[in-house]
């Protein structure tokens, strides 16, 4: 016990003199990863939660005066945790995928297999790259055009079911825009008649799709923390259900994949040689097509008779149709009409944009590529509300991170620090995105940053990694592009949006309320209300 004790401790100081020189939020826990920081309790020196200033991501830089810390903890003495929000090192660490891969055996990354190992939370490299070229060419143009028409079919519902075709209010934002993208993410995703409202059936062995999917995707965090057999003996009927769900959703998911498989196999499209000419509009449909595109492929080159596995395992692709992002997407449209209701003048200038690309007409594909403001204003959102919060990573070799310190004057250094193999190094996305020495009056909601001299999206958006950047960045970032501009053009072509206060509120009290973010999986809003007056 001694010497394990000794050896713990000698560990630890090993960590503490590789982070030597640069400054420290020590701990005994670890907690600088979790995505449930928020959730803990400060306790000085145990979980010092406060000191990472997660409502202010920048404060902790600037009271270091440097742009990359360490975050030493007793508990976990076997690697150094860096802390940076400088560019130079994100664009490092994510285009080195070499020297640096992802950390998958962080729980983030091992829960999100519950439905099968899933591209995210490959390792850089062999693996990546198979799961890659399956999942790639499933965002083809096709799906691009399925989740604008999806999106529009969503929105014209959205105004039927929550009765504001004419005006009126919609109490909780949030939860309507996480029906909306479950609508389209059904819709585009298995090309089904996904309900607006899901009604919920007698408890039994099999639950519909749609309610199953609704289940699962509403209780996403329940689903990834406790283990499927205790949520199905609970002695709670409420969570034996959510157990329910996601049995039967993964049944059908199979069932869908088979189904998929040989109506792809039968079509009169899909030819001999295992050519698609049309390929399928929705996203299972895709990726399907794109699998057995890779097992011909690898026939032909091996001989008709070769049963050697390629692509992806049934369970593979099953894991990837889950990772759909529509929680991303949805969170993101619920912040923007935050900001919109926060900046009004804002919605004034989508306006513009819009009547003049669109004239008469309603919104549509093609115009998306003029639609520069509505897509600058989804950037800015996401740039000053970061969803996926943190990017982990882990060093795979020996190497330095570049790093920069200031003094009370501004005089900046730049400086390199040694980092260890093992070493895990969170890029805070969040913080970089606000560094006050690149991006001027950082809390300021200002679409235009997003926007070159020509005045259309900058394709290369620096210090912002929002979507994360290099090898590992979304890949549905277009699909999630398509999905937010096609809601937000029709939205604001129809309607303006005026916040609600609460009785007794400030008007500043109401927009620090309707802007706050509480760190989940995701960073999640608020529940606030809108009023929807129609132009
Ligand atoms: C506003 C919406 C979205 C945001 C902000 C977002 C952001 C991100 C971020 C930051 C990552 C890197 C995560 C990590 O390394 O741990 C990521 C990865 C990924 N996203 Fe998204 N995402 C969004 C929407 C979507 C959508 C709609 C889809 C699919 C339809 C999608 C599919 C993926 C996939 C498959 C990956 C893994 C890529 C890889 O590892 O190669 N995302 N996303």
């Amino acid at each position: 016990m001694v010497v394990y004790l000794l050896d713990w401790l000698r560990r630890y100081l090993n960590v503490r003199s590789q982070v030597r020189g640069l400054p420290t939020i020590s701990s005994l826990f670890e907690f600088c990863k979790s995505s449930y920081r928020q959730k803990l309790p400060h306790i000085p020196y145990i979980v010092p939660v406060r000191d990472y200033t997660i409502e202010t991501p920048w404060d902790k830089y600037a009271k270091f005066r440097s742009d990359l810390f360490a975050c030493p903890q007793l508990s976990a003495p076997s690697y150094a945790v860096y802390v940076t929000s400088n560019s130079n090192a994100a664009v490092l660490i994510s285009n080195k995928s070499g020297l640096f891969g992802k950390p998958i055996d962080m729980f983030r990354y091992v829960a999100i297999n519950i439905f099968g190992n899933q591209i995210t939370s490959t390792q850089s490299g062999d693996e990546h790259h198979r799961h890659k070229k399956i999942v790639k060419p499933c965002f083809n143009e096709n799906i691009m055009q399925t989740g604008w028409s999806k999106m529009v079919e969503a929105v014209q519902t959205m105004k039927v079911e929550e009765s504001i075709e004419g005006g009126g209010t919609i109490r909780d934002v949030k939860d309507c825009m996480i029906k909306l993208t479950l609508f389209v993410f059904g819709r585009s995703g298995f090309n089904m008649d996904f309900p607006w409202n899901i009604s919920q059936s007698k408890a039994g062995e099999n639950m519909p799709f749609a309610e199953a999917l609704h289940t699962v995707e509403t209780s996403i965090t329940v689903q990834v923390l406790v283990p499927l057999w205790i949520l199905l003996h609970f002695p709670l009927s409420s969570v034996r259900r959510l157990g329910q769900a996601q049995r039967s959703f993964v049944s059908h998911l199979k069932a869908m994949y088979h189904s998929k498989r040989l109506e792809l196999q039968a079509s009169s499209e899909y030819d001999e040689d295992g050519n698609i000419p049309s390929p399928p509009k929705d996203i299972l449909g895709a990726l399907v097509a794109s699998q057995m595109s890779a097992e011909s492929e690898e026939r032909l080159k091996a001989g008709k008779t070769s049963e050697k596995v390629v692509g992806l395992m049934e369970s593979e692709v099953i894991g990837n149709i889950c990772e759909a992002g529509h929680e991303t997407t949805g969170h993101t449209l619920t912040f923007l009409q935050a900001f919109l209701c926060v900046y009004p003048e804002w919605q004034d200038k989508l306006y513009e944009e819009i009547i003049s690309v669109c004239r008469d007409e309603p919104p549509s594909y093609p115009h998306m590529s003029q639609l520069n403001i509505c897509l600058a204003a989804c950037y800015e959102t996401i740039r000053l509300k970061d969803i996926v919060m943190t990017l982990p990573k882990i060093a795979m070799k020996d190497t330095t991170l570049p790093y920069t310190t200031w003094d009370d004057e501004g005089h900046i250094s730049h400086k390199v620090h040694r980092v260890k193999k093992g070493s895990h190094i969170i890029i805070d996305s969040p913080a970089l995105s606000l560094n006050p020495f690149f991006w001027s009056d950082p809390s300021r909601f200002d679409p235009t940053r997003f926007l070159d001299a020509n005045g259309r999206v900058s394709s290369s958006i620096n210090n912002f990694a929002g979507f994360s950047l290099g090898q590992r960045q979304c890949i549905g970032k277009r699909f999630a592009e398509v999905e937010m501009v096609a809601y937000i053009s029709h939205l604001i072509k129809e309607y303006r949006l005026f916040p609600i206060e609460k009785d007794g509120e400030s008007v500043h009290e109401m927009k620090a309320r309707i802007l706050k973010g509480t760190e989940e999986l995701t960073l999640t809003p608020g529940k606030f209300a809108v009023r929807f007056e129609k132009r």
